[in-house]
């Protein structure tokens, strides 16, 4: 048979259908790598779906804007949308096929069930930032687990409270799906690349530089002995806010807890949630 490229990834636009093409792939003794996204694809994204491509016989990408997973008055109707470009790149990254729904294929008007995850995961930091936001992710990952039934699922290590909570849920739900954590893919310069960068002007995005740097500056103290997670956020904060940021959260978590630590030791993670102008950006680096 021959594949036009326009077929490639095959598109997928119902849960059902992405369940029907994940059972064929097992069936015929593959393993399925899923990987979770909301498009506008840039060189992170890219990084899972390589990661999934070296560790799974097929891989699927959902783009999806969960509407869930936004509060009203967030960026749900501005967040950018780059469909026919996110195709031809997951098309050149080599992904099999791309889950596509509409709102109302996830959540048709009847749809009446909730999914949250407690032991503080939901509710801390980022949680308590964005009210209801890790319901939506937590309502929306469970649905494409079902749905994609992946023996590994792949997410990056920038969002590190999502990466904490989804390993809770794919546990308590007995998905026995892999949850896969990749390393952070960043700008020349430093910044975490995401989709929201978009939004910064020119000015905030060379602002924007001040959280990779605060960050590093703070792992360069704990190398040099500093064992205060009060001394370490300190840093970051001087250097956010001689930059302009307005500062929503910084602090130091035990990665599998999610739980701020006063001393913290090698593995621990500093986290930082701040606004350039509108944008709100996040960020973290592990220590040691
Ligand atoms: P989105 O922001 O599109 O991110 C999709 C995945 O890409 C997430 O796992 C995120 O951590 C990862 N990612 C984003 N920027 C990255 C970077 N610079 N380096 C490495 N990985 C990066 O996160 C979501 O979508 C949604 O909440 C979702 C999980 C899809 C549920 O709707």
């Amino acid at each position: 048979m021959r594949i036009r490229t326009t077929d490639v990834p095959l598109r997928l636009n119902t849960p059902a259908a992405l369940r029907r093409w994940s059972l064929r792939c097992h069936a015929a003794g593959m393993s399925v790598g899923l990987v979770p996204t909301m498009g506008a694809l840039h060189a992170g994204h890219l990084s899972l779906v390589e990661r999934a491509l070296e560790e799974c016989d097929r891989v699927v990408v959902s783009i999806f804007v969960n509407p869930t997973q936004f509060a009203p008055g967030e960026d749900l109707d501005r967040y950018p949308r780059t469909l026919e470009q996110d195709l031809a790149l997951l098309a050149t990254a080599g992904a099999h096929a791309a889950f596509l729904p509409a709102a109302g294929d996830m959540f048709p008007p009847e749809f009446a069930t909730a999914v949250r995850v407690g032991d503080g995961l939901s509710d801390r930091l980022e949680g308590a930032s964005r009210p209801g936001h890790f319901n939506g992710v937590a309502l929306v990952v469970a649905k494409l687990l079902v749905a994609a039934r992946p023996d590994r699922a792949y997410f990056g290590q920038k969002d590190a409270q999502q990466c904490a909570l989804v390993r809770r849920l794919a546990a308590d739900l007995d998905t026995g799906v892999e949850i896969v954590v990749c390393p952070t893919v960043r700008d020349s310069d430093g910044l975490a690349l995401s989709s929201r960068n978009a939004y910064l002007t020119a000015e905030e995005r060379v602002r924007a530089r001040a959280i990779p740097a605060g960050l590093a500056a703070a792992a360069a103290c704990f190398e040099s002995g500093e064992r205060d997670a009060a001394v370490l956020t300190a840093t970051v904060r001087d250097v956010l806010e001689a930059a302009g940021a307005a500062i929503d959260y910084v602090a130091v978590v035990d990665p599998e807890h999610f739980k701020e630590v006063e001393t913290p030791g090698p593995g621990c993670e500093i986290l930082v949630a701040a606004r350039m102008g509108n944008t709100r950006l996040i960020d973290v680096l592990q220590l040691g």
